[in-house]
């Protein structure tokens, strides 16, 4: 693909935004198998802002399971090199550019210690980035919902297709970001829009449909058939459905032989009016990771998975975004059939 000036500029205004200026020390993480083309925009935005660019390129591990990983978010590729993690602390930004992304990576974890901050670049085609460019509007709309989610005691979702799920949010760490780092913050990821929290432990129960044309963002799929996931004290108890769709993840998720792989990781809705949903259909598997879909306004995300909060650790991952669903938190509506609600705008 050839690099475009086009490009360049989103990629620059997106670290802009990030508070990156002249001179400043911007640094680009990495891996062997990354995108070339992520990682020659982020170069070369650095030089047109005029900062300091460092590329910091390391081999990508070895595979540690036989099940294939994707949509974790957990990249390991820098987990063997903590003194590097902890001297990159001192640059301005950290420009993730790894497949899997550093977001809960351990890596992350020496990184932040050291006073780092780092804006992760989903693995995506870079027209779906410019498509979903950090916007300065969104920062509203997330916190407010962030505010309402950390005020709650029960989230509450249904829809006509038979979701019915009642999770205890209290106390539940909440996260939600616009796509750039402003103030404190020390983490952020492009494309964003998604307010998210991410329960505590025995506090998700309930049933959830997921209908057709919801997707499965670990296979990069649309579901074609239904399935019904019975949850219990945050643990999926049961997939029902005939199709496809549920046989795969039946298998999916027994390959794993993990009874922490199908618990609750978090649940949230999105609120980007740029995200599309269809895009999907548009793009090659290798060329996307949906996050984009992750943070579609009106949307309903439902993930199994690691929850640090809840202390279960896994790398078998869904991020499941559902439409056609209601939710209320408090008795107060966030979204009515997928309708985000004028005050959460
Ligand atoms: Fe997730």
């Amino acid at each position: 693909m050839a690099v475009q000036h086009k490009w360049i500029e989103n990629f620059a205004h997106a670290f802009q935004a990030s508070g990156v200026s002249a001179d400043q020390w911007g640094v680009v993480a990495a891996e062997t198998d990354s995108n070339p083309d992520l990682v020659e925009l982020s170069e070369l935005a650095l030089q047109r802002i005029g900062a300091r660019a460092t590329l910091v390129r390391v081999p990508s591990p070895a595979v540690n399971n036989t099940v294939p990983i994707r949509s974790t978010g957990a990249s390991t590729a820098f987990d063997a090199y903590p003194e590097l993690m902890t001297a990159l602390g001192d640059c301005n930004l950290l420009v993730d550019c790894t497949v899997e992304g550093l977001l809960h990576s351990r890596a992350r974890q020496k990184f932040l210690a050291a006073g780092g901050r780092l804006l992760m670049i989903s693995n995506e085609h870079p027209e779906i980035l410019e498509r979903c460019l950090p916007d300065v509007g969104l920062r509203a709309r997330v916190d407010y919902s962030l505010k309402r989610l950390e005020a709650a005691s029960t989230m509450q979702v249904r829809s006509r297709a038979g979701t019915n799920l009642t999770v205890n949010v209290d106390g539940a760490p909440c996260r939600g970001g616009a796509g750039f780092l402003t103030g404190d913050e020390k983490v952020a990821y492009w494309p964003a829009g998604l307010c998210l929290c991410f329960p505590l432990t025995n506090t998700v129960n309930g049933t959830v449909v997921i209908d057709v044309g919801d997707v499965n963002l670990t296979f990069k799929r649309y579901f074609e058939s239904q399935v019904t996931l019975t949850i219990e004290n945050d643990r999926v108890v049961d997939i029902a459905g005939d199709g496809l769709d549920a046989r795969m993840l039946r298998s999916y998720y027994d390959a794993w032989n993990d009874p922490l792989a199908t618990a609750i990781s978090h649940v949230g809705w999105g609120l980007n009016p740029h995200a599309t949903w269809e895009a999907l259909n548009l793009y090659d598997k290798s060329q996307c990771n949906g996050t984009e879909l992750r943070a579609v306004e009106g949307s309903f995300m439902v993930s199994t998975g690691a929850n640090e909060f809840a202390e279960r650790f896994t790398n078998c991952h869904f991020d499941i975004p559902m439409r056609n669903c209601s939710i209320t938190i408090d008795e107060d509506p966030v979204l009515l059939d997928r309708r985000l609600q004028e005050r959460y705008r």
